[in-house]
């Protein structure tokens, strides 16, 4: 081969190796690194009507988001995606789990949040507890929510829709995209093991 010929092969392939190694630093799960401001030690009440706290999850990574049942479309959509990526960990997810933690104790009751969760992944727990200990929870979670009146005399909520991952000591790593396949998602929760 000339060498007309050999340095702009050899430039090329280098230029692809450069694509490729950018590529997989792309798609590499992000760093984690806890952050303490974020997150802590909670008392609530699962589905199943038992007393949870964050040490019943200590050991592996898991999941946090705040929801309502009354939610006409994020928590279900939520909870669904939560589901799928949780599906999409295979074997090795098979110590995940993931925390819904309700901000409407006044109507999910654990038998109603037992109900509800049925719909979806049995690693996820649905949890509530009494105003103080949820208002606790959500602030030192960073989240918000906000009841809302409807014209009916009824109520909605407003909330943050994010979802938490935690990683297996109970420290907070960082808030999970959850609008990407599940493949995908799946894959940062296997990194966090
Ligand atoms: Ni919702």
């Amino acid at each position: 081969m000339s060498r007309r010929i050999l340095i702009p092969a050899l430039a090329a392939l280098l230029g692809l190796c450069l694509l490729a190694l950018a590529a997989l630093v792309a798609l590499r799960p992000e760093p984690t690194k806890p952050v303490a401001s974020v997150g802590g030690p909670f008392a609530l009440t699962s589905h199943e009507g038992k007393p949870i706290t964050e040490q019943d999850f200590a050991g592996a990574p898991f999941l946090v988001f705040f929801g309502f049942t009354h939610c006409p479309d994020v928590c279900p959509t939520k909870l669904f995606e939560m589901s799928e990526a949780l599906r999409a960990t295979g074997e090795r997810g098979a110590a995940l789990r993931a925390l819904f933690v309700s901000v409407d104790p006044e109507r999910d009751t654990p038998a109603i949040l037992k109900d509800y969760v049925s719909n979806f992944d049995p690693r996820i727990v649905a949890a509530t507890a009494d105003q103080v200990r949820i208002d606790a929870m959500v602030r030192a979670y960073r989240a918000y929510y906000k009841r809302v009146p409807l014209k009916d005399g009824g109520y909605t909520i407003d909330h943050t829709a994010g979802v938490y991952l935690m990683d297996k000591q109970g420290r907070f790593l960082r808030l999970i995209d959850m609008n990407r396949r599940p493949e995908i998602v799946a894959q940062d929760l296997l990194a966090a093991l």
